[in-house]
């Protein structure tokens, strides 16, 4: 059984197909139409919805709103939460402030985009202190319009922010709060249909039995990669073990040597973790697809799908990250760029999990750059991702870790690269031969993000102007290249 708020209505389901999405639940089987379904894939945004979770980081219990895609999300992850539609947000006759600007500045068009558009602005008022064109801009860069007709809907944007008064989620924040607090998981809890399961475990020991007792499970953390399946390539999942309660695995511990991220924290609280010692990951994560699905995706998934275009890989093996691999009591660290061996082929054992991912903290004599070059700046996959750490003392290059997504199989390491650099001076002359090792490293593919000769151009393109800011510091360019 699984329990959540319908916005403030209690909802129970217990016998329900655990590959029902939230899009699909809302309008078939509660008749509530007003999210809408553009894609199922993730990319446009109409389907956008608000989850409400109890939230006490900061010392105080509050309720934190996050956008989500709901064509992706699957309805066993609403346990213990608050989900609102579109249609929550009209309030005694009168239409929420956020709206009444959609309407003032004439920023519905074609309609049908529209719910998403006011699901986006609605979570950005809550979370904004006025308004910020910067965080506007994020706040619906996962919200397509295809009429082009994004300066009204900025417009609202910033009347709804500097208007903002105090709404019905506000004024009934208390009893939402003692109403999450009532349904909060206290066990493992269940979500079936017949043979179709998903187990919602608490605890990571837990996670580790249960998934010890069900191998053939697959593991459900923000759903942005694994609801593909259902929604694009129309499979079943029959079994599935939602990692999304596991508190130990949504922490991050920050010591003086490392940064250690549970596997299924969303990537976007991985962002402040991040940024802070490494800009350009900070950098890279705002390019992130979009805030729903940074919001929901998981940085343990963006290793677990094993995706050669995967954005995180590639930064975190430049890094040396490690991962801790957890299978019943047995714990193993591995480094991360000896968990990716071929195509979609891991070094994870049956049974085995990701539980957390281990970052060393920045240090002052390396240097570390990232860049992600896309089609689109926002809301894109890479056609390459590039990660460069250095050490360069007296002249002389030490131990660089140079890593690409997009050129390989797997997210790879450079290793005639950076044999090339390593003890060898820091001058333009060897990062041409630096260059030229690529060609060694990888045989890239064409596809329709790019053509292999592209993708070798662009990487050694990347290594030469990763050396020209090193040369000059100051300049800001960073992972805001794109095609
Ligand atoms: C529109 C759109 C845009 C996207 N843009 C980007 C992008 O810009 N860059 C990018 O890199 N990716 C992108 N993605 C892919 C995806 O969002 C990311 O890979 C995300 O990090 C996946 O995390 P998740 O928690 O949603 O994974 P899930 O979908 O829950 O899981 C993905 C896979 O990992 C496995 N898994 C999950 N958790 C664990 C664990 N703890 N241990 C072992 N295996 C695990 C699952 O079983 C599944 O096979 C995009 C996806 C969409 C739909
Ligand atoms: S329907 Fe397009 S993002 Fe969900
Ligand atoms: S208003 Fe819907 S596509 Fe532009």
């Amino acid at each position: 059984m699984i329990q959540f708020l319908l916005n403030r209505e209690l909802r129970t389901e217990q016998q329900l197909d655990p590959n029902v999405t939230v899009l699909n639940y809302l309008r078939e089987h509660l008749g509530k139409p007003g999210t809408k379904e553009g894609c199922a894939s993730g990319d446009c945004g109409a389907c956008t919805v608000v989850v409400g979770e109890l939230d006490t980081s900061e010392g105080r219990e509050r309720i934190r709103y996050r956008t989500l895609n709901s064509c992706l999300t699957f309805v066993s992850s609403l346990h213990g939460k608050q989900l609102i539609s579109v249609e929550d947000l009209k309030h005694q006759g009168q239409l929420h402030s956020v709206q009444q600007a959609m309407v003032d500045c004439h920023g519905s068009q074609c309609g049908f985009c529209t719910p998403g558009f006011v699901m986006s602005l609605f979570a950005l008022q809550k979370n904004s202190n006025g308004y910020n064109k910067a965080e506007t801009l994020e706040a619906l860069a996962g919200n397509l319009c295809r009429c082009t007709g994004y300066r009204p809907i900025i417009d609202a944007a910033e009347q709804a922010c500097c208007q903002k008064q105090p709404d019905q989620f506000d004024n009934a924040e208390a009893q939402t709060i003692a109403q999450l607090k009532a349904i909060a998981p206290l066990d493992t809890a269940e979500l079936n249909s017949g043979d179709k399961r998903c187990l919602l475990p608490l605890t990571v020991a837990d996670l580790a039995d249960i998934y010890a007792a069900n191998p053939q499970a697959r593991l459900l953390a923000g759903g942005t990669d694994l609801a593909l399946e259902v929604t694009q390539f129309h499979r079943e999942l029959p079994v599935m073990i939602y990692v999304g309660h596991i508190e130990s695995m949504k922490r991050i511990d920050i010591n003086d040597e490392t940064i250690e991220i549970g596997a299924a924290t969303a990537l976007s609280d991985c962002y402040s973790a991040l940024a802070k010692d490494y800009p350009d990951f900070g950098e890279l994560l705002h390019r992130f697809a979009s805030l729903q699905i940074r919001n929901q995706g998981t940085l343990g998934g963006n290793i677990g799908n094993a995706s050669p275009i995967g954005d995180a890989p590639p930064l975190l093996i430049a890094l040396g990250a490690q991962i801790v691999l957890r299978k019943g009591n047995e714990s193993r660290t591995l480094p991360l760029e000896d968990y990716f061996i071929d195509y979609k082929v891991t070094a994870r054992q049956e049974a085995e999990f990701i539980e957390k991912i281990i970052v060393p903290r920045a240090q002052a004599n390396r240097a570390f750059r990232a860049y992600k070059v896309s089609k689109r700046l926002d809301d894109d996959i890479s056609a390459v991702c590039a990660a460069f750490n250095i050490e360069v003392l007296d002249g002389v290059v030490h131990s660089a870790r140079i890593a690409f997504g997009g050129m390989a199989a797997i997210p790879k390491r450079a290793a005639a690269c950076e044999a090339a650099l390593n003890g060898a001076a820091w001058y333009p002359g060897v990062i041409e031969q630096a260059c030229a090792a690529l060609a060694e490293d990888f045989t890239p593919l064409s596809d329709f993000r790019a053509s292999k000769e592209y993708r070798l151009l662009i990487a050694q393109n990347l290594l030469r102007k990763f050396f020209l800011e090193m040369q000059a510091p100051e300049v800001e360019t960073r992972v805001t290249a794109y095609v």
